[in-house]
């Protein structure tokens, strides 16, 4: 089987000279969830950017199957689904539907077609009726699923999420926890949240300056490094 993300040598340094990230090998099969653990600061977020080529560092990146480059970069984008951390990074339009509507209408649909993705997205993570509010007077839920909708209505085959949870109440995340069980994609997930973690995932690496440090189950991996976020 094809591996969706195929990753060989990826080193990145910022221009300051800060070596984010070296010599990372990774994998990502079809249909998994794998987690990204690690203290802040070790690579995580740099990680995922270099997923759909916001970030280009040097080694090889294949993304179901495509190398990512500067050409190809519509196609790659239209195939990994990324969700940052901060929700308000990501909504921009003035209101839910048309922020969710903005990708597919860029990818090229007409505004009727755009619109009916958005309205499938919208529904596939739960959000009804709040179509024509401001996503600013969102929760901060409602504002993940929302992000997430955006992305999905752009029909992604992999959905890259940067610490989901973090601005989440208990129930905001167990409801995230059962939006993504929902979706068929396969996952890439940095969080510091082990019960997330241990709900999704069917497999963790351990992120440390920069370097993969291990690869295994979720308990296996906060076992083998003693993994105890604090936060
Ligand atoms: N824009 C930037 N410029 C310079 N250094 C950065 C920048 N963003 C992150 N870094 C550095 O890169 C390293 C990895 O950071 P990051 O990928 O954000 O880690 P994590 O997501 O695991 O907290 C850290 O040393 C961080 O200080
Ligand atoms: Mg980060």
């Amino acid at each position: 089987m094809q591996p969706l993300i195929d990753i060989h040598g990826l080193t990145y340094n910022y221009e300051d000279g800060t070596q984010a990230l070296s010599g990372i090998d990774f994998q990502l099969m079809p249909a998994e969830t794998v987690v990204l653990f690690g203290a802040n600061g070790s690579g995580k977020t740099t990680f995922l950017l270099h997923l759909n080529g916001l970030l280009q560092g040097s080694g090889a990146i294949s993304i179901c199957g495509l190398e990512v480059s500067a050409t190809n970069m519509t196609q790659i984008r239209s195939l990994v689904g990324m969700v940052f951390q901060d929700s308000d990074e990501q909504l921009f339009m003035p209101n839910v539907l048309e922020d969710v509507a903005f990708g597919p209408l860029h990818q090229g649909l007409s505004e009727t077609d755009a619109e009916l993705a958005a309205l499938n997205a919208l529904r596939s993570v739960g959000i009804n009726g709040l179509e024509h509010k401001a996503p600013y007077h969102l929760s901060a839920g409602e504002k993940k699923r929302v992000a997430i909708a955006g992305v999905l209505a752009m029909q992604p085959d992999i959905l890259v999420l940067d610490e989901p949870t973090t601005f989440l109440d208990p129930p905001g995340q167990r409801g995230l926890i059962q939006i993504l069980r929902s979706l068929p994609q396969a996952k890439v997930i940095a969080t510091h949240d082990i019960c997330f973690a241990q709900a999704l995932a069917t497999r963790a690496v351990f992120f440390e300056k920069g370097k993969i440090k291990g690869v295994g189950g979720v308990n296996q991996i906060i076992e083998q490094f003693s993994w105890r976020p604090s936060d």
